[in-house]
């Protein structure tokens, strides 16, 4: 799959153990994200968050990205194809640097992410934010994601699923 198609505006590439060091800058800047969906990032949890896959997916369907703004690391995301069905994407992370947010960045990627998406035959995008988290939930219902009904629970917090329908 070519990611550059994901935004016009970003160069999207797959990031690596070697912009771990980058990713946790972008992080440590969002401690409100960790107060609702702790523990506190470490560079230890990003190497895992890299790895780590749903049931059933291989390594191939997951995309675990950087959207840069010239050399500068603006947004990270997390993206698994065919999740939880084959016309689903599901996204389990998505984070903008907290200098540049509240300017429409993230909204804007998400718009190009779902073109392109739906480009390549995808119907829907599926994520889960934790609940009561006033950020996320505001962010996500402003891009157009509904929420399912289903919720799933951690020992540390509720996730509530929602949807986009491409
Ligand atoms: C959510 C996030 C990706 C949005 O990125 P962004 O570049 O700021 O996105 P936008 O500028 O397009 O939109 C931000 C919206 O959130 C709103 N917002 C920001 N902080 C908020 C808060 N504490 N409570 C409620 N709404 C808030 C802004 O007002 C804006 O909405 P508006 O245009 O209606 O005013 C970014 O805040 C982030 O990375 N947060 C931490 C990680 C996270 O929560 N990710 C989502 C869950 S996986």
């Amino acid at each position: 799959m070519d990611v550059s198609r994901f935004s016009n505006r970003y160069r999207v590439r797959r990031l690596g153990e070697n912009d771990i060091e980058k990713i946790y800058a972008l992080c440590v800047g969002n401690e409100l994200y960790y107060k609702f969906c702790p523990p506190f990032v470490t560079r230890q949890s990003i190497a895992e968050d890299m790895k780590a896959l749903p049931p059933k997916k291989q390594a191939a369907d997951k995309y675990y990205l950087g959207f840069f703004d010239g050399e500068e690391l603006i947004a990270v995301m997390d993206l698994i194809m065919g999740f939880p069905d084959e016309k689903t994407a599901f996204i389990g992370f998505f984070m903008t640097d907290a200098s540049v947010q509240n300017a429409g960045i993230g909204s804007r990627i998400i718009s190009g992410l779902c073109s392109a998406l739906r480009d390549m035959g995808v119907a829907h995008i599926r994520l889960g934010w934790v609940k009561s988290n006033p950020q996320a939930e505001h962010f996500w219902r402003k891009n157009g994601f509904r929420m399912t009904g289903a919720t799933s629970n951690t020992d540390r917090y509720t996730v509530v699923v929602a949807q986009r329908d491409l």
